[in-house]
This record gives structure tokens, sequence and C-alpha cells, in this order.
């Protein structure tokens, strides 16, 4: 939420922080500004400014009308995600201080700025926005006209701010530097051979390096050409970042020949679980996390699982509890993690909490964390970034392995996510004591052979897209689905929601004819995930009876059913086959054609795929 870039280097400034924009609009894309210092010795054309509202293109057209062609030697940027006041030119970051020689961005939500904001008023100080962060901005230049230390006035504005907040700054006569502070919102730095980044995450300079420090809790860090990167705590004590390599490269941040990253998202998606699953099942056949800062006794004292986390996340860990509870006989409950610490939920020292977050950063999950450690609940989470907070702060880690996933709708991390989930459930049954041995190991095998299946069903996509070309003209899809089968129900109507705009609704199969039924007129698309007619034969025979109660009613079926379901071809208007598997690991399977679905019947609306309107990737505020 949020894209934030900084560079001192001899690059072309604008060049870098740009390109470092470009690769973090999908944090948010309401309006986009940057700011740059020039080495000119003439005072007043030494901080250019310029923000525009609307997406990158938008601003980048201003830089070219005005054509800046000063030597600069440092710069930040910003695209925004607004909190605190519309999507405007004049509530887009960066905000300057009162006298004009600070230039500041943010990401966050400063929450005692009603306060500050009335102190500095009072003060004479003329607000020009609508938002939260001028009022650091105004701090800023207040401290450091006190002694010309940015590193200095930004630890003093540090102290008084409240909330979640990374801030960039750079100073009207020191084109040197660019000093950063982070507090429950990421930051990270990258190490180039005498040219230095700072961004939200690694897209912001990975064309450059893959060197990078990961930057803790309440960390400034200034980073000059003379003096490398410094690390501080927000009392001004020496610190240290976390260093580590960045494992993919500028490749997977680029579109590859296909349309949009969602395309290329959706193709990476068998890679992606393969390389999740890859090395993680040692000689043995033992599962092995990351990063265990817990016991096996621990694991074995675990009488209660929850799962918290938001969105696509959410719906893996609704998965996850059939799997869990299934495989190990351990109560588990799903919760969204916005809901979870707001209702006094029953945890102790034997509860495991997995939080389940792509970004690693999502702010309700993060709460979440914080709750169940404060109730102290062992924490495992599962995150495709690595040393992003939410590892960071829990007792236990498995990384997905999905790489970079730019599309803000969630494909790859998804599919990546049911593969981490599925490890942790029977690396918790086998620590255990393995009480279905044989199916577990079995399990395993069917684990290991998904990726194959994946390829497959996106092999088999062109009718999909057919498919959702023909609902283009519908104004709403409803999708159903029993056992597992109903949490992709759940996401297949997630995906036409955010992509489409449309009304879409998952819903628990057997639920349909307590009021969902209504809905359905005639010629009402229902999506019906269908289970495998092998030996679950009871679910299969509920489900075509629900399919039969909404034909009944005039809707038009398409059943996500596996590969020579003779019944569900006889009773829905259109069929998608998906390969045979076990029915818990079906998921990794009945999501992909949903997926392509939302994205093949947003397209023929004409709606941006990659960037849908009101979203950002990365959610970190509450
Ligand atoms: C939907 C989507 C979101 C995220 C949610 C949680 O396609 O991507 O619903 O799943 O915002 O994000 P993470 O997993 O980063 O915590």
């Amino acid at each position: 939420m949020c894209g934030i870039v900084g560079y001192v280097g001899d690059r072309k400034i604008t060049d870098v922080v740009l390109d470092g924009l470009r690769r973090l609009e999908y944090r948010g894309y309401d309006s986009a500004g940057i700011a740059l210092v020039a080495k000119s010795d003439a005072a007043d054309t030494r901080l250019e400014v310029e923000k525009r509202a609307g997406k990158l293109a938008n601003l980048e057209a201003a830089l070219r009308e005005r054509d800046l062609d000063l030597d600069f030697g440092c710069g930040i940027g910003h695209t925004r995600w607004a909190t605190h006041g519309v999507p405007s030119d004049r509530n887009a970051h960066p905000h300057l201080s009162a006298d004009g020689r600070i230039a500041l961005i943010h990401n966050g939500i400063i929450e005692n700025f009603g306060q500050l904001r009335a102190e500095l008023e009072s003060a004479g100080i003329e607000f020009l926005s609508d938002t939260d962060t001028e009022v650091a901005a105004h701090l800023l230049g207040r401290e450091y006209g006190v002694d010309g230390d940015l590193t200095a006035a930004m630890t003093r504005v540090c102290g008084r701010l409240e909330g979640a907040f990374t801030l960039l700054a750079v100073a009207a006569d020191d084109p040197d530097t660019v000093v950063g502070a982070r507090r429950n919102s990421p930051l990270v730095v990258g190490l180039g051979e005498g040219e230095y980044f700072l961004g939200s995450d690694v897209a912001a300079f990975i064309a450059y390096t893959t060197e990078a420090i990961e930057l803790g809790q309440d960390q400034i860090v200034t980073i000059s050409r003379e003096g490398g990167v410094v690390v501080s705590g927000f009392d001004g004590s020496p610190s240290e970042g976390k260093p580590f390599s960045v494992d993919w490269d500028i490749a997977a941040a680029e579109k590859g020949g296909f349309d949009t990253f969602m395309a290329k998202e959706i193709h990476e998606q068998p890679q992606a679980v393969a390389d999740t699953l890859r090395g993680r099942i040692d000689e043995s056949g033992q599962i092995v996390l990351d990063e265990v800062r817990m016991s096996d006794q621990d694991f074995r004292d675990i009488d209660k699982v929850f799962i918290v986390a938001c969105g696509t996340s959410y719906h893996a860990g609704l998965v996850t509890k059939y799997a869990i509870e299934h495989w190990t006989r351990i109560p588990c409950e799903v919760e969204l993690a916005s809901e979870f610490r707001y209702r006094d939920p029953v945890l102790d020292r034997s509860t495991l909490v997995v939080a389940i977050s792509q970004s690693g950063e999502t702010m309700d999950t993060l709460m979440a964390v914080r709750h169940a450690k404060d109730q102290k609940a062992r924490v495992l989470s599962i995150s495709n970034t690595v040393g992003s907070t939410i590892p960071r702060e829990s007792d236990a880690v498995l990384y997905t392995r999905a790489g970079i996933e730019v599309a803000v709708a969630s494909t790859k991390a998804f599919l990546t996510q049911l593969a981490a989930c599925y490890l942790v459930g029977l690396h918790l049954a086998q620590v255990r004591g393995i009480k279905y041995a044989d199916e577990v190991s079995a399990v395993l095998d069917e684990l290991v052979a998904a990726p194959g299946k994946i390829a497959k069903v996106i092999e088999g996509l062109d009718p999909v897209r057919q498919m959702a070309r023909e609902c283009a003209g519908q104004d709403r899809v409803l999708f159903i689905g029993r056992h597992v089968g109903y949490p992709v129900a759940l996401e297949g109507a997630l995906k036409l929601k955010e992509l489409a705009y449309l009304h879409a609704e998952g819903f628990a199969a057997g639920e349909l004819k307590h009021g969902p039924i209504s809905l359905i007129e005639a010629g009402t698309p229902v999506v019906a995930i269908v289970p495998s007619p092998r030996g679950r034969s009871l679910l299969h025979d509920k489900i075509i009876s629900n399919i039969q109660e909404v034909k009944a009613r005039g809707a038009k079926v398409i059943a996500v059913c596996e590969e020579g379901d003779k019944i569900a071809a006889v009773h829905a208007d259109f069929v998608i086959e998906t390969p045979a598997s076990p029915t818990l690991l079906a998921p990794l399977l009945t999501a992909v054609p949903l997926q392509e679905f939302a994205a093949e019947l947003a397209t023929a609306l004409g709606r941006d795929i990659d960037q849908p309107r009101n979203l950002a990737k990365s959610v970190t505020v509450e």
C-alpha cells in the first residue's frame, strides 16, 4: 500500500526513481510524485517536486513537459493508495515543509496527525493538503532547522508520531542524502556499487542490485554516497539491518510477452508450486520449515489451531482447515484477521496461530499476529516475502516461493499458499505422530505431482475464456461448492468482483436453499465446483442435486469437475475438466480456471486487469 523509492548514486536520478515507481505501482495507483535534489549551487533550484493524481503515466507526462535537465544527486518517489484525502494533485506525495527545504513521502497512517496538525496550525503553519503525511513534513522541516542534520531531525520526528509509517525525506541543501524511517510498515535498502536504494520492497531496485538489507521495526536509515548505509534506532542508538540476497531477477518483474502480469502469473503457477515444494521434504520424508523458533514438543503440545488471513489468503486458510482437521485431528478455526483481535478469541500457549500473508505486511494480519503473541500463542507464518514483518515476528515460518506477484489479484501466491499450507498440515501430523501414515505419504506423492496437473489445466483454458466472454453481458455470477470446493467458490467470486467489478458471490452449495437461491434468474451463470465422483460420492451426489436445483430455476451452470465426470456433464450446461486429484488437494487445480474466467470476463468488459480500481497489492493499513 503506497510504493516508496529513494536513490543516491551516479545514475540518472529521475530514471532510477521512475523505474522503481513503475515496478511498485501495484502497491497503489491513485497518484504519483517525485522529489529530486539538484547538485547545483543555486539554492532556489535545488529541490524539484512534481506530483500528479492518477497513474504514474500522468506524472511521467508532466515531467516530460518540464524537461528537467538539472544534474540531480538524489531523489525520492511515491505512488499512492489514498487513505487521508481524496486522490488529487495536492494530496499526492511528496509533501513539503513550510520553508520548502524538505520533501517527504509516506506509506501508512499517522494516527495522531489531528493533534499534531492542530499544534502546527496554531504555530502558524498553513497546510496545503488533507493528508496525515503533511504533519510529518512540517515537523521534519522544523527539526531540520534546528541543526541541519536530516538523520537527527528524522529521529526526533519519529518520536512524536504514532501509527504505521515508512517515511523517506530529502533536504534541498543535501544532494547526497536520503533518510528513511520505518514503524509497522516495510522498508528495504538496496546495495549497489557506490549507489544505494530504498524501497517499499525489493522490486524498487531489482533492476540494479540483488543485495539488500531488511530494516527492523523502529529503525532509521541514512543512505549517502559518502557514508554508505547507516542504520540507527528511533532512540538514536547505532543499529543494523539484516542483509539478504534477492533470489529472483528483473525478468520476474517484467511481463515476459504476456498481455498482463496476471496472465503471466497464472502461467507461472506450476513452477511456483514446484518451487514451493522443492527441498521441503527431507530424505526421511519429514517436512522442513524455513525458520523454526519452536521445538517439536511445542508442536506436540498444540491443542488448537487458528488460521488468520485476509482476502485470497483467507480462502487458502479455509481450505487448510479441512486438511489440518482431517490429518491431525486438532480443532482448527479460520478467522478474518481484521476481526480476530476484536472478538477476544480464546488463546494460550497451546494454541498455534497460522498467519497467511503473501506480502507479509498486511496490517490486519500483523495485528492479529501481535494479539496472538500477547496471549502467549505460538505463531507460524506462511508468506511470500522473505524478511517481511509477519514472518519476522512469528515463531516459525514457511515461505512460499511464488516469486514477485505484480498483478494486484492474487493467483500464483494463492496456489503456493495452498501448497505451503498442506505442508504445514502434514508437518503437524508428522511431529504429533501420524495417525494416517499411509494417507500422509500418499498425499505427499500427490502434492509432488500437482505442478504437472496444474500445467495441464492451464493448457486447457481456451474453452474457459470463451465461456467467460459469453458471460460478459451478465450483471451477476454465482459460485457454489462444498467441502474444499466452498473456499474455491469464494475465491472465484472474489477474483471476479475485484477484476470485473461485477456482483459475484460464493456460497456453500447447501446454503443456497436457505436464501441465496432467490438470486437465480433465467440465464444467471452459476459456477459449481464439483468434487471428484470417486470415493466421496456422497459429496458429489449432493452438489449434483444443488446443480439441479439452480437449473430448475433457469440458471446456466458451468461445472468445474474432474475429467470423465459423466454425471456433471449431463447436468451442467458447460463443463470445465480438471485432472483427478485427492479431494483435499483439488483446490490447487479447480481454482485455476476461475482465475482465467475472471481475467477474461474482465478483459471483455475493458477493465484494467493488473490494477483494478480502488485496490492495492499490499494493504498496510487496518
Ligand atoms: C485478492 C488479493 C487480496 C489479498 C489480501 C491479503 O486477489 O490479493 O485479497 O489476498 O489483501 O494480502 P496478503 O496475502 O499480502 O496478506
